[in-house]
């Protein structure tokens, strides 16, 4: 099997972004652009990656492993200086090198097989291109009347007549190890920003005979982020391509109103309502149902549950098989056992709650003193009346019933009845109120 090596660029300051956050670690899909590009990288054929960061990049060594370098490029001098700053990681045995930048976020693994499988192939180069009628800012090929490329010109350094092209660089590139590798020292900085250009090699290899291709790719898989409008685009395509892949197996009555997260897991069978958030970490089971306007984080819905409309899960929250959540109820934290209902206006948080427990309008487990954060536990077949609050940390046995309007500060045993709350005292005859004279 030939020996990859991925390359990626993430040291780039992103001026642009106007953000106290690297550029790369800007989201989609709830997912930093870098994480994106890593993942695709480790899901082609590639054998290693290494990632060249800027010398303040705390946040790169959590993402180091066996299968990834970190590399640091002090100075950003430009992208070819970027890809020599993993010089380190270029082995011996090493077949090819395939360059990718951390703000390309939707570059897929088949497009990198591709890149790679020109180089196995012969090529000594090989460029990944797109076609876009807005090529302004991106670096353009310049092809020969036969097409091969023989230069990459960036914007900057174009003339008016090279702007004119709407072929673009995507940044992509995989490099033959060896002879091509090694001229990417030879490239020097005599351009408009002074900077080693990586897209100078194709001038390189042109007056060394190197065998260069160029292949291409969509611009939505390609585009570069360089500013927040192409953050917002380069999202608008993620979610794009996140309802196709939910509407293989779930009906969405308007997926353009649904947002999805890079690690969301829909199932078979599933409807989705119109204008649902799906933040990080959420799993909906076969036969599910997800109503109009919830928003749901770090949450499993499990195989015939409802929830919503207007529900909110936060997070740490499974919801049991067949149980039901209604309008207006918020969950933090909570494990639900098969076929509870909270149908309307709770905060359930810091919870477990056991086996087709019902939990009544208005019930608040009261799980934060102020200080530290406490656990309720209801047990399965308890009925929790309305309006209840349950004051944490606190039990309700199984088979339990709280009566409405109680505020229960002690655990209550299996089975019991707890009423915690003014008794009505009810007076008979009232004398209607006199209009003061
Ligand atoms: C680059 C390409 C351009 C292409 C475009 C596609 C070059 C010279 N230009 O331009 O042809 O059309 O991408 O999106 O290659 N980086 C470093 N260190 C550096 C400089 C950059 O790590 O010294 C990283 C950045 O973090 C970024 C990537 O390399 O992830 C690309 O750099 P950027 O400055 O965004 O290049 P563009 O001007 O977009
Ligand atoms: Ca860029």
């Amino acid at each position: 099997m030939a020996q990859a090596l991925a390359v990626v660029l993430a040291a780039g300051k992103g001026t642009r972004m106007r953000s106290k956050t690297p550029k790369v670690l800007h989201k989609v899909g709830g997912r930093a652009m870098v994480d994106h590009v890593l993942a695709a990288a480790a899901e082609a054929g590639v054998s290693r990656a290494a990632l060249v960061v800027g010398p303040e990049a705390p946040w790169a060594a959590g993402r180091a492993g066996d299968a990834l370098s970190l590399h640091v490029q002090a100075e950003q001098k430009g992208t070819a200086h970027a890809v020599l700053a993993a010089r380190e990681a270029f082995a011996a045995d090493l077949d090819a090198v395939v360059v990718l930048f951390g703000d390309n976020p939707l570059v897929t693994a088949a497009t990198i097989d591709r890149m790679v499988e020109r180089v196995v192939g012969g090529a000594d180069l090989a460029v990944l291109a797109f076609r876009t009628a807005a090529p302004t800012g991106y670096g353009r090929l310049l092809l020969d009347e036969n097409g091969h490329v023989r230069a990459i010109r960036e914007e900057r350094d174009a003339s008016e007549e090279e702007r004119a092209v709407t072929l673009c660089n995507s940044g992509v590139m995989a490099i033959r190890a060896g002879a091509p590798l090694e001229a990417l020292e030879s490239i020097g900085a005599d351009n408009a920003k002074g900077e080693y250009y990586l897209t100078d090699l194709v001038a390189i290899g042109v007056e060394r005979g190197f065998d260069m291709v160029w292949e291409e790719a969509s611009p939505a898989e390609v585009m570069g982020v360089n500013d927040r409008a192409q953050l917002a685009e380069a999202e608008a395509e993620f979610q794009r391509r996140a309802r196709a892949r939910a509407l293989e197996t779930a009906t969405l009555i308007a997926p353009e109103t649904v947002y999805f997260s890079h690690d969301t897991v829909i199932g078979e069978d599933v409807l989705i309502e119109p204008n649902v958030v799906f933040g990080t970490g959420v799993r909906v089971g076969d036969g599910a149902t997800v109503h109009a306007f919830t928003h749901l984080v770090d949450t499993v819905v499990s195989p015939g549950a409802a929830v919503g409309p207007f529900a909110r899960s936060r997070g740490g929250t499974s919801v049991g098989p067949g149980s039901k959540i209604g309008n207006f109820v918020e969950l933090k934290n909570a494990a639900l056992a098969p076929g509870v209902k909270i149908s309307h206006l709770s905060y359930i948080g810091d919870a477990v709650v056991g086996a087709a427990a019902n939990i009544g309008a208005g019930t608040i487990t009261c799980n934060y003193d102020g200080v530290a954060k406490h656990r309720t536990e209801i047990g399965a077949g308890a009925f929790i009346g309305s309006n209840s609050a349950l004051v944490a940390p606190v039990t309700i046995g199984e088979g339990a019933f709280v009566a409405s309007g109680s505020v229960i500060t002690e655990d209550v045993p299996a089975n019991a009845l707890a009423l915690a709350r003014g008794r009505q005292a009810t007076k008979p005859d009232r004398s209607p109120l006199k209009p003061k004279s």
